[in-house]
């Protein structure tokens, strides 16, 4: 009995670890992942520093501190890209890459700005085992790393883009990588592997000429005074981004075109689902188990909303899902009035309990990652209307892959998601295909909750898992495709020629001199 209060005791004393968990951008859907990773970090027995734009009112668990920035949310809802009529009547718009970089690099200024973070950062006497960072296209915040003295855990929403895999490994040939913002399927034509080749220079360009020096500038001011504060010195900014033990990304193996990966990119994709899910509220359980015609799940994510569809579009829809002898449900923001008796609207919807419910028929999407990563979970097909960024891209894998139609966000709206409508309905192919991923994306050794608690705490108990990290990564470019060797063979085959040529004109010289001498 003894022995067994001790075995207890012993196994009951799991190392518990102090991690920094920061989520700059005030984007739901990114936030989710992160709260995903930090349900499951607190469930594993760690304490947790959560920097969020949205913290949870009701938390009670001493072990969770949450850093509010929500400050950063009510900037980005000023921006017009979230807006559904805007895009619509500027599509001439192309994303300027600049213009982004810039805005990051202001939420980076923002976020920092912050007092919850200011306070955070004046507490001389936190100690983190790492900190975990949600990476957009900013590679400031590798400045808390140096603060805190610890290992740096990237994590990001996206798969194994070339934008991220640079800060671990190198970028990935464009060959065969295609970027979270292009429509090019694989194999890539010729064309498409120029195209692709471009983006990467561009973007490259962009990124180390037009805006190094600022995000350099800004994470030496705003973290190093705060390192200096504990006797130490920031590292350089070009050695700390690439000092990452870690890449935890939201991607999954389930429709594959990935490119090869570093041993620390950790495919983790779908680790913040709830699974099994959360019950339905009871009216919507009851209104979906009773829909024995199916449903159908319209919502347009949870950063652009329905009620800024334009009000004609709206009318247009509503007429179309009234001849439906299905069910809708429709995530709108507002109230919907005169709509048809089988459409029903939630201003807030519970996504992965209705997903899961066996009465839906397929999900209307907008084709966020988060929203296609869920359909796999639960092998549902989509339609997909993509607004803006990786959506795009999202929906063109999601086609290519079988699961899934695409229907452009424009004032034909209405005719062409009829027909989208009307093919998914009739047509079982979309949902075999999503049947068969969703069999491939679970077929895993572990659920990726597990996972990616796992590799978290590989990374402290191995002290920055310095094993797991490419070797690629400090081999200069020039070096990787041997243009030293080329530079080398090139000047050794240019010494023979030039021996030839003066070999062959001696020899000339010499053959001309004993002619001439024999006609003399
Ligand atoms: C969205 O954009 C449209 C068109 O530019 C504009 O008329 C409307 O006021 C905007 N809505 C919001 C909520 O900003
Ligand atoms: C890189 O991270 C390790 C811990 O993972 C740390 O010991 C080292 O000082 C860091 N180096 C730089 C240049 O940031």
């Amino acid at each position: 009995m003894k022995l067994f209060v001790l075995l207890g005791l012993c196994l009951s004393v799991v190392e518990s670890y102090r991690f920094l968990v920061c989520n700059p951008m005030a984007i739901r859907s990114i936030t989710l992942l992160a709260e995903g990773v930090v349900k499951h970090l607190l469930k594993a027995g760690h304490e947790i520093v959560f920097i969020t734009a949205f913290p949870d009112k009701n938390n009670n668990n001493p072990k969770l501190r949450q850093v509010d920035i929500s400050e950063n949310y009510r900037r980005m809802q000023a921006e017009d890209i979230l807006n559904i009529t805007f895009l619509m009547e500027n599509t001439d718009q192309t994303i300027d890459l600049e213009l982004l970089q810039e805005m990051y690099i202001d939420i980076g200024i923002q976020t920092m700005e912050n007092e919850n973070v200011k306070k955070l950062m004046q507490e001389t006497d936190q100690h983190f085992d790492a900190v975990i960072i949600d990476w957009v296209d900013t590679d400031l915040y590798a400045g808390f790393a140096g603060v805190f003295n610890t290992h740096l855990i990237w994590s990001y929403s996206m798969g194994p883009y070339w934008p991220i895999l640079r800060l671990i490994d190198g970028h990935s040939n464009p060959a065969y990588s295609i970027n979270n913002m292009s429509p090019n399927t694989l194999p890539l034509g010729f064309r498409q592997r120029v195209e692709e080749l471009w983006n990467q220079l561009h973007w490259s360009y962009i990124k180390n000429f037009l805006v190094f020096e600022k995000e350099k500038s800004v994470y030496e001011k705003y973290f190093g005074p705060y390192a200096a504060m504990r006797g130490r010195t920031l590292p350089p900014f070009e050695k700390a981004i690439y000092n990452a033990s870690l890449v935890i990304a939201n991607a999954h193996h389930a429709i594959g075109g990935w490119p090869q990966t570093p041993q620390n990119f950790k495919f983790v994709g779908g680790c913040y689902i709830e699974d099994p899910p959360k019950s339905l509220p009871a009216d919507l359980k009851k209104l979906m188990d009773s829909s024995t015609n199916g449903v159908i799940y319209f919502s347009m994510g949870s950063t652009w909303r329905s009620k800024d569809i334009p009000k004609q579009l709206t009318e247009g829809l509503l007429n179309i899902f009234g001849k439906l002898k299905q069910t809708v449900i429709w995530k709108y923001e507002a109230d919907l009035p005169n709509k048809p008796k089988n459409v029903h609207i939630l201003k807030w919807a519970p996504q992965t309990s209705i997903l899961a419910h066996p009465n839906l028929d397929f999900f209307i999407t907008h084709g966020g990652l988060l929203s296609s990563t869920e359909a796999i979970h639960f092998g549902v097909a989509l339609i997909g209307i993509p607004i803006y960024y990786d959506q795009f891209h999202n929906m063109v894998k999601a086609t290519t892959a079988g699961y899934a139609i695409k229907v452009n966000l424009n004032y034909d709206l209405i005719k062409n998601l009829d027909a989208a409508i009307k093919e998914m309905l009739t047509n079982p192919s979309y949902k075999a295909m999503a049947k068969e991923l969703q069999m491939r994306y679970h077929d895993r050794p572990v659920k990726p909750s597990v996972e990616v608690v796992h590799w978290i705490e590989h990374v402290v108990k191995t002290k920055g898992a310095p094993h797991l990290r490419s070797p690629a990564l400090h081999v200069p470019f020039y070096q990787k495709i041997f243009l030293d060797l080329l530079a080398l063979v090139f000047l050794v085959l240019l010494l023979i020629v030039i021996g030839l040529y003066f070999l062959l004109k001696q020899l000339f010289k010499l053959g001309t001199a004993e002619k001439r001498s024999k006609v003399d």
